[in-house]
């Protein structure tokens, strides 16, 4: 298939095969991504609403920061590093992160959303994750609350307040994270149980125990740290949740497009192999001289962190300090998304469908 004339991992799209050179080098400079504010914006327009923060970060961040934002998900255990507990973060200040999320960070997985998400969306998320995941980090009475917890409450509601199964014949310690939950213990109802305990329970009177501002201050931490909302009682998540469950991995491209896997995998045959591997392990003939080395497919971290949205934002901005070219710069979204497809169904469907048998 390949002609001796094209050097290797040169890309091909027939239109403008002589231009290719020129803008493979523009695409190194400008990896950054300086003017895509108007892409995203028009991938908005295409999405048509006003977006909800929280199906936002339910959608394309709890993949790998977790539903809780503490971090815990599929893709955990397989990064170097790991996604960012927000739930201990104390020194990230906003501006920082929205420049993170618009441009990524270098040397992780974390690369950014900048084509696909506008200005204001990332600002949205960003204060999404400060309000719902990072006010017990940055509150001095919160953390105290989680201390406390940990000291009082944790052996019975459990590490994340999901209970625990009682011995037989007791009524189980209360799980603070079903919608259930949230929809009936009030601040009020959870500060007199917990002052004055549960009659015939083993749900203890704390009075006299903990000075009332504890208990308030325990309380609150609950309410903000513990009785979080979960990806399936939000609002606008559902709007996806008929194509794709529960399940982050099985999410949509993010701005309505449907790749076209056989397209997408002439194009990888011609213009990824090169550097990934027709077999995605990372091994083509040009990985070789490439530091650091290509992005191994085949690898778990991939395999679980990797969703359409994930994918598709990785190939169309590159990794800047990497020689993983910006595609969104010689691309359409259409393209992109065809390519993003192929390595979906190729690497990450398939192969985790293999290995769970
Ligand atoms: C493919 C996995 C993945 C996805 C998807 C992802 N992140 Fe990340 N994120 C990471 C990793 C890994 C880090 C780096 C953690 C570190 O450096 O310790 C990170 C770091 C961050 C940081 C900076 C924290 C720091 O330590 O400097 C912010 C802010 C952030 N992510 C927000 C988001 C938001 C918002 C989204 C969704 C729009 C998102 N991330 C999607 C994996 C991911
Ligand atoms: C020895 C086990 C145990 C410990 C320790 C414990 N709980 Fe409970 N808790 C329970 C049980 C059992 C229930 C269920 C009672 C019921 O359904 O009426 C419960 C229920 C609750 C409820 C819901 C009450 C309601 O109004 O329905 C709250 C709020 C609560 N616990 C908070 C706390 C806090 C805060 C602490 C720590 C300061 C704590 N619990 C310590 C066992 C425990
Ligand atoms: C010149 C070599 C080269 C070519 C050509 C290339 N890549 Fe990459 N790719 C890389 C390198 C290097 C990395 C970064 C690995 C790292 O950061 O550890 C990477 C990373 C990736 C990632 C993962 C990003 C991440 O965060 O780990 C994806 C997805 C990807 N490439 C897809 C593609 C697709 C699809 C094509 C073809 C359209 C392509 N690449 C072409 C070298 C290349």
């Amino acid at each position: 298939m390949r002609s001796s004339m094209s050097m290797p991992g040169t890309p091909r799209r027939n239109p403008h095969q002589g231009a290719w050179h020129q803008l493979i080098a523009a695409v190194l400079l400008v990896a950054g991504g300086v003017h895509l504010g108007s892409d995203a914006d028009a991938a908005e327009r295409k999405r048509g609403s006003a977006t909800d923060p929280a199906a936002l970060y339910h959608n394309y961040c709890s993949v790998c920061h977790g539903d809780r934002g503490d971090g815990n998900s599929r893709a955990k255990g397989s990064l170097v590093p790991p996604p960012r507990d927000f739930t201990r973060a104390t020194d990230l200040n906003r501006e920082a992160m929205i420049i993170i999320v618009r441009e990524g960070k270098a040397g992780t997985a974390m690369a950014g959303w900048g084509t696909q998400l506008n200005d204001r969306e990332i600002a949205a998320v960003v204060d999404y994750v400060r309000n719902t995941f990072m006010k017990v980090a940055t509150d001095p009475k919160l953390q105290r609350g989680r201390t406390l917890y940990a000291q009082n409450c944790m052996a019975c509601h459990g590490d994340r307040g999901q209970g625990a199964p009682a011995p037989s014949g007791l009524i189980p310690a209360k799980d603070f994270t079903t919608p259930q939950a949230r929809a009936e213990l009030t601040r009020e109802r959870m500060i007199a149980s917990v002052t004055n305990g549960r009659p015939n329970t083993q749900m203890v009177a704390f009075k006299g125990r903990l000075p009332d501002a504890d208990i308030a201050a325990v309380v609150d931490y609950v309410m903000a740290g513990l009785m979080l909302p979960t990806a399936g009682s939000i609002s606008g998540t559902s709007a996806h949740a008929n194509r794709s469950g529960d399940d982050p991995m099985a999410l949509p491209f993010i701005n309505g497009l449907t790749g076209n896997v056989a397209k997408g995998e002439r194009f990888y045959k011609d213009n990824c192999a090169t550097c990934h591997g027709i077999k995605g392990d990372g091994k083509g003939p040009r990985a070789y001289f490439i530091n650091p080395k290509p992005r191994n497919f085949e690898d778990a971290g991939f395999r679980n962190g990797f969703n359409r949205p994930a994918i598709y934002r990785a190939v169309a901005e590159g990794r800047l300090g990497a020689e993983m070219p910006a595609w969104n710069k010689v691309l359409t979204d259409q393209e992109i998304a065809d390519v993003s497809e192929y390595v979906f169904r190729a690497f990450v469907q398939q192969k985790t469908a293999r290995s769970s048998r």
